[in-house]
């Protein structure tokens, strides 16, 4: 009974879409999601700027099958009840045939539901939580996953700053750093290291002090932060207010300029897990921090390139398929194995990308690239 009713909202879904076709017969709608406001702003800046050059790229190139795309973008806000109601607008109302993004895996994982439940396949640009695609065969991502950014960050920790004591901080209300926190944790104590505190704060708090006090009273000799940079950066400003010394690692939700904006003296010499450097020398690189400097006058972070990536993917996906119903389209994501920016794709059975991390090092107020950690 329950698949019959389901299968009748997808029919209807369906229908949609091809009579939405048929009266536009010369595009075909893509749906964008990211946040352009609210805690992770500039993350939705480079995803939105990214999905805009793809796809002028592709209609530079007449397009898939002489049909130009069209990007139906919504805020998010990085917020996942707002996230729910874009992903339903995009996919009722505009009649995305796909969906690109979210970036955040908080609004991700609010989305995902909903597209699995159209047929409509999503690329995620840059939610990491393992959980996401978990969702349903609908779901697809650009970046590697959190299990794998933890046990780099875990294993750089332990051998290259050659530490035994790591304490992490997280946000209780986001299920990547609290996943991301959990992850580190996991692979430093399995490697033999010890995590003498791991402290939950509050979303939207600014105030950290009560949390970073009880980990240096534990003495770590590193502090784990998988916050994203606004947090990140004001827990990098009071650690050191209340004494803390040693090196600070977090995951890929630091890159963004704000970070050192913000946390300035604090954060430096700290060091990050992320899918990319611009100073990577591989041509397919260089090529695309030419083409995204020159229209956007700023260096792509690693949301842009995998927005981008997530982007060229999905359009690729759309061509083999030869067809804009979502089981043709979904099939024939599965089969891909495509170069992109950031590494060759191809997906595992959870529809990930299995994929290299570089670390970065903050150096005077700027992202230096210092290894690149293959899985
Ligand atoms: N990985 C983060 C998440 O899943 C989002 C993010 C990706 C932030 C890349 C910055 C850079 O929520």
């Amino acid at each position: 009974m329950k698949s019959y009713v389901l299968s009748a909202a997808v029919a209807a879904i369906l229908a949609g879409t091809f009579l939405s076709c048929g009266k536009k017969s010369n595009e075909i709608i893509i749906g964008g999601v990211a946040p352009v406001t609210g805690e992770a702003a500039t993350f939705g800046a480079s995803t939105k700027n990214a999905f805009d050059l793809a796809i002028e790229e592709w209609n530079g190139k007449g397009g898939i099958d002489g049909k130009k795309l069209k990007l139906a973008f919504a805020d998010d806000k990085g917020d996942p009840a707002e996230g729910a109601t874009v992903f339903t607008k995009l996919i009722q109302q505009d009649k995305a045939v796909a969906i690109l993004g979210p970036v955040m895996s908080k609004v991700a994982l609010a989305g995902a539901p909903i597209a699995q439940a159209a047929s409509i396949p999503m690329m995620a640009s840059t939610a990491t939580n393992p959980k996401v695609t978990l969702v349903g065969d609908y779901i697809f991502r650009a970046c590697f996953i959190d299990p794998f950014q933890g046990t780099v960050g875990a294993k750089f920790a332990l051998e290259d700053l050659k530490t035994k004591k790591a304490a992490c901080i997280f946000d209780v209300g986001n299920d990547y750093t609290k996943g991301l926190s959990e992850f580190f944790k996991a692979k430093y104590t399995a490697l033999g290291g010890e995590v003498v505190a791991f402290e939950g704060h509050a979303t939207g708090t600014t105030d950290f002090k009560a949390q970073l006090t009880k980990i240096i009273a534990a003495k770590p000799e590193i502090l784990y932060v998988s916050d994203y940079y606004n947090d990140a950066a004001l827990i990098a400003k009071q650690a050191r207010e209340l004494g803390f010394k040693g090196p600070m690692v977090g995951g890929d939700g630091w890159d963004s300029p704000k970070l050192t904006e913000i946390g300035g003296a604090a954060i430096e010499g700290s060091f990050f897990t992320n899918h990319y450097a611009a100073d990577d020398t591989r041509p397919i690189v260089q090529e695309f921090v030419k083409k995204y400097k020159t229209k956007f006058g700023a260096e792509p972070d690693a949301l842009a390139v995998l927005a981008y990536d997530g982007a060229y993917l999905m359009f690729d996906a759309i061509k083999r398929a030869g067809k804009l119903d979502g089981p043709s389209i979904k099939a024939a994501l599965t089969a891909t194995d495509m170069a992109v920016v950031s590494g060759q794709v191809k997906f595992d059975s959870d529809r990930n990308p299995v994929k290299s991390a570089v670390i970065v090092e903050v150096k005077n107020g700027k992202f230096v690239y210092r290894a690149t950690v293959n899985p």
